[in-house]
């Protein structure tokens, strides 16, 4: 959480494979908005590469929403999805 932005974001969630599907993800997450309601940001925003459509789908599953395309961020040919959830 950076205090200059209006906004928070959560950088790189993974859950290692074995214990995918256990709701370990939802429980992190629930953490994470914890401590940003806490801190009174009012969004939240991700980065998702377009390859991780697991990630894409637990994301959108999660209440947020696409709000920018941009192509080639952090590697050439692939397009990095700005999902956003507003608390
Ligand atoms: C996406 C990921 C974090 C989900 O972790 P998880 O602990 O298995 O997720 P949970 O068990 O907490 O599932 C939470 C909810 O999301 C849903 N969900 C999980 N994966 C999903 C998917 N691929 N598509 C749609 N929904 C999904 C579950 O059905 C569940 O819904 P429910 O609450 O209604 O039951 C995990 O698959 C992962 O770590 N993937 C790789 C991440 C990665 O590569 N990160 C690096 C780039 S950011």
């Amino acid at each position: 959480m950076n205090p200059n932005k209006s906004y928070a974001k959560i950088s790189t969630l993974i859950v290692t494979e074995e214990y995918r599907g256990n709701g370990v993800a939802n429980i992190l997450l629930d953490k994470a908005f914890a401590l940003i309601v806490k801190s009174d940001f009012s969004e939240v925003v991700v980065t998702v590469s377009e390859t991780k459509e697991d990630v894409l789908g637990f994301f959108m599953c999660a209440g947020f929403h696409l709000i920018k395309k941009c192509p080639d961020k952090y590697v050439k040919g692939i397009t990095e999805f700005i999902l956003r959830r507003i608390i």
